[in-house]
């Protein structure tokens, strides 16, 4: 089998307030799949994408794109990864919405007319064209998630690891972002309560709870495992729900 994109082994973080956020997590990705990290509140999924772009200094080893996360791979990694924050207000921070999404490529050495192309086409990516000169701070908390989205998609990392990605859209915003989603050659890391977008992006599942995974495994079995969501804090997503009986056995 071909190395793996992403390595994650026994990682382990506890926050300084002293919260076990992360208690071993272990699982690879291959390149190309689009694996959705589910799980309930406080689960430890942000934690986990925070830890693999080395936002926190977790324990275990982590690889990405060929490099072990340390202290001097970090940007070698971050440039590989493109995380998109579950609160958009952490990565947007320019005064001007075309320099945030012109900040990635630019720090990457691009040509001056490359970076321009690169903010051209991935604010048409989110449909913010025109959104060039916009300040961040003033658009709707949906404009702001699709621009946080862009800021990462100007980078074209090999690994897309996005928080959350369909909170506070509209139906057809989230509709285009799965099309989006589905249309990227890129491997996908997905953490989301959106179940639904989850079933129509990601081969590929795993169930974490209070810092573990509890299950992985194709995202058509974990996602039609009634007792197993509910048992961790989730329900069927509304289209598998739909399609059981009411006198399917709860
Ligand atoms: N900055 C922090 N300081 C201390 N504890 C934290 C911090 N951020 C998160 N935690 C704790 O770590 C645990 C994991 O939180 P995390 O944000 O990773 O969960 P999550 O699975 O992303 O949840 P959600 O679905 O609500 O986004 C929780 O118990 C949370 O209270
Ligand atoms: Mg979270």
């Amino acid at each position: 089998m071909a190395e793996p994109i992403l390595e994650v082994v026994d990682v382990r973080y506890r926050y300084p307030t002293g919260t076990d956020a992360l208690c071993g997590v272990t699982f690879s990705v291959a390149a190309g799949e689009r694996v959705a990290l589910v799980g309930p509140n406080g689960a430890g999924k942000s934690t986990l994408l925070l830890a693999i772009a080395g936002f926190v200094p977790a324990t275990g080893r982590i690889r990405l794109g060929g490099h072990t996360l340390n202290r001097a791979t970090v940007r070698d990694v971050r440039r590989h990864l493109g995380l998109v924050f579950q609160d958009p207000d952490d990565q947007l921070f320019m005064p001007r919405v075309g320099e945030d999404v012109a900040f990635g490529p630019a720090t990457m050495g691009l040509a001056p007319e490359e970076v321009h192309a690169r903010v051209h086409e991935a604010l048409a990516a989110v449909e913010l064209e025109g959104y060039e000169t916009r300040a961040p701070y003033h658009l709707s908390v949906g404009e702001k998630r699709r621009a946080a989205l862009a800021t990462v998609l100007a980078m074209r990392p090999q690994v897309l690891a996005l928080d959350e990605p369909s909170a506070n859209l509209d139906p057809r915003g989230r509709r285009r972002l799965i099309g989006l989603l589905r249309a990227l050659s890129t491997t996908l890391l997905i953490v989301g309560h959106d179940l639904d977008l989850i079933m129509d992006v990601c081969d590929r599942t795993i169930l974490m709870d209070a810092g573990c995974v509890i299950a992985d495994g194709p995202t058509s079995a974990i996602l039609t495992h009634r007792e197993l969501l509910e048992s961790h804090g989730l329900e069927l997503p509304l289209a598998v729900a739909a399609r059981q009986t009411p006198e399917s056995p709860r």
